[in-house]
């Protein structure tokens, strides 16, 4: 009998048969890809991290203050991580007896459970209820519990690794999830010297060469491939024009692929490229438009002391 293909399955055949070659970041979040993500933010030149770190700690109280109501609130995280960020508001919110629940929603349980353990112990008095699904398929779960006001947090500039088209499809989709008084807080890393973007992207310890290679390595694993790793160079351009940062995997010579589970042989010229991700970055003028081509109302927007980094509170739009 036919196996069915899984998405993975289906993604890297289309994405290396293709022409130019592409693959999707999100494979590259394994266990070791997470532990090299993790390593990321805390490497110096990757400014992001702790530019929200210092706007969360700066305005927490005005921030709080904009999700708080009177009969209480869910606090909905998506794609929550460790929760470094998060701790800050959830320190200030039950500090300030604010009545919340915390629900953090990740596709990994294994995050969702160091995230409720490190929780119990820094922070025992918030209740916590740990999702594991995708963002959509707990958004609408969650409705059906009641209709208590939503805070929805997106941070990290997660948002920035979709194209725009489809993160107006993903925002879309949360404002379909929101009712008036609900709000989305979301991150968004600004345009800015375009030498601090790349370096960001392009460490000298060369973990992002690591994470973005940490692709190849797992298909390796799973689909018994034999990428050598060593043969691939990762190269990052950012465009000032458009705000984009890519990230590509280049191949130093020809070579043929094989991937035996899929059945399949990829050759690869010498210097042909493999797309790996997109790190978009915004100025207030693209995030006004996505927000409008999303049905969304910027309401307020919190900037770090370097003007690096900003945070964004959205109301739905009424229709
Ligand atoms: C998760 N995401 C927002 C990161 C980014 O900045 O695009 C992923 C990353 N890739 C390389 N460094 C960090």
């Amino acid at each position: 009998m036919e196996k069915t293909q899984t998405q993975f399955e289906k993604d890297v055949i289309k994405g290396l048969i293709d022409y130019p070659k592409h693959l999707p970041s999100k494979y590259i979040y394994d266990q070791r890809g997470d532990k090299l993500f993790q390593d990321i933010m805390a490497m110096p030149e990757y400014y992001l991290t702790n530019c929200e770190f210092d706007i969360l700690s700066l305005h927490k109280t005005e921030i709080c203050e904009a999700f708080s109501n009177d009969e209480g609130f869910d606090l909905i995280e998506l794609g929550a991580g460790d929760g470094k960020k998060t701790k800050i508001l959830l320190k200030e919110l039950v500090d300030k007896n604010y009545n919340f629940d915390y629900f953090p929603i990740d596709i990994s349980q294994n995050v969702l459970d160091e995230l409720t353990k490190s929780l119990k112990q820094e922070i025992p008095e918030a209740n916590v209820y740990a999702k594991q699904g995708t963002y959509f398929d707990v958004l609408s779960e969650l409705d059906k519990y009641g209709n208590r006001k939503k805070v929805i947090l997106f941070l990290g500039s997660n948002i920035g690794n979709l194209l725009h088209k489809d993160a107006i499809k993903f925002l879309k989709k949360i404002q379909r999830n929101m009712q008036e008084d609900d709000v989305l807080f979301l991150g968004f890393d600004q345009k800015k010297h375009p030498q601090t973007i790349l370096n960001a992207y392009n460490d000298d310890a060369k973990i992002t060469e690591k994470f973005n290679k940490n692709i190849l390595r797992r298909i390796n694993r799973e689909f018994e491939a034999d990428f050598d790793l060593d043969q691939f160079m990762h190269w990052e351009t950012y465009n000032p024009e458009t705000g984009t940062a890519l990230s590509y995997l280049v191949s130093l010579k020809e070579q043929n692929i094989k991937i035996k589970k899929l059945d399949l042989q990829v050759k690869f010229e010498a210097w042909e490229s493999i797309h790996i991700e997109i790190s978009q970055k915004y100025d207030d003028a693209v995030v006004e438009w996505l927000a409008a081509q999303s049905a969304l109302k910027p309401q307020k927007s919190f900037l770090d002391q370097k003007g690096y980094y900003k945070n964004y509170i959205f109301k739905a739009a009424k229709c």
